[in-house]
């Protein structure tokens, strides 16, 4: 967590949870808001306050789905289930360390 008197929440995390009706990649389509809904009661129970899990819809990184972004660093995580939620909950968010294994390349 940081200490910047600048930032209204010291994490905020964008899970992408975006349907759609083609066939097209989604992360609505890969269980995206149940997953969110596990990493927000994670938060919950753990008491961490000053911290945001919104649901966002597309991020435009569909085929890498489902995908979530931390701010205020911009770091990028794919995640497919509980274990990654659990990782990224623990590393990222209790300790501010990196995912290394679940990040996504900055570029496109
Ligand atoms: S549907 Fe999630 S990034 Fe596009």
């Amino acid at each position: 967590m940081t200490n910047d008197p600048s930032l209204f929440y010291d994490l905020h995390v964008f899970c992408c949870t975006h349907e759609r009706d083609s066939r097209k990649a989604s992360c609505g389509m890969r269980h995206a808001d149940k997953l969110r809904g596990y990493l927000k009661d994670k938060v919950k129970e753990a008491g961490i306050r000053d911290m945001r899990i919104n649901a966002a819809g597309c991020l435009n990184r569909c085929d890498l789905g489902p995908v979530m972004v931390i701010y205020p660093e911009g770091v990028w995580y794919h995640y497919q289930d509980h274990a990654d939620i659990d990782e990224i909950f623990e590393t990222h968010i209790r300790n501010g360390e990196r995912v290394q294994r679940l990040m996504l390349p900055p570029g496109r």
